[in-house]
């Protein structure tokens, strides 16, 4: 489930003109968040195997950073195979990226459950989680909105979550921001534009 975010990020706006109907272009431009927003920072997490991961161990790779959980019924498997659409499409130049899937339900959500599920879409993902101080802690520092829903799947809860998907540079910094339902192709050709430089 995705809700359209409140608060700090209502002032997200689209850099391209209104004139931009082209996908590939308005990826290009992507969104930013509002001026003096910061987006990303440190982060302390855990990956399948257990050992703890940090952002600084990506140093040096683009980061492709995307928010959700195992149980999402929709928009969390449709984001996660565009990204490895994208990964694919990037052919060698994918070796600079590191896909990641930081989970928002890290009750549910243990290391293994998040390496058997992003398994499914890419081998390269790497899903990450952590206890809720880590999760917290990294779903503050990208603004990520995260909540349990009120409405529920069978005997399951629901989680609301926001949905963009961050590229991070080699020096961990935001360089774009992707909303819900961008193409693997789109992705491919923006990473392959800030990878350049342009
Ligand atoms: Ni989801």
């Amino acid at each position: 489930m995705v809700v359209v975010l409140a608060g700090v990020w209502a002032g997200v706006w689209w850099r391209g003109t209104a004139g931009d109907v082209g996908g590939i272009r308005e990826a290009l431009a992507g969104i930013a968040p509002p001026g003096g927003v910061s987006v990303g920072g440190p982060f302390s997490l855990v990956d399948p195997s257990g050992k703890t991961v940090s952002d600084a161990d990506f140093r040096g790779r683009w980061m492709l950073v995307y928010f959700g959980y195992t149980f999402c019924p929709d928009v969390c498997p449709t984001e996660l195979q565009a990204v490895a659409a994208g990964m694919e499409l990037l052919g060698k130049q994918a070796d600079l990226v590191a896909p990641i899937f930081i989970t928002v339900d890290p009750v549910r959500d243990t290391p293994a459950a998040m390496g058997q599920y992003v398994k499914q879409f890419d081998d390269r993902l790497i899903g990450l989680t952590g206890n809720p101080e880590q999760i917290k802690a990294v779903t503050r520092a990208y603004r990520v909105y995260a909540a349990k829903s009120e409405s529920t799947s069978g005997s399951a809860y629901l989680m609301d979550h926001s949905s963009f998907l961050y590229l991070m540079g080699p020096d961990g910094k935001l360089r774009n921001l992707f909303k819900a339902g961008t193409g693997g192709e789109e992705l491919a050709q923006s990473i392959r534009a800030r990878m350049s430089g342009t």
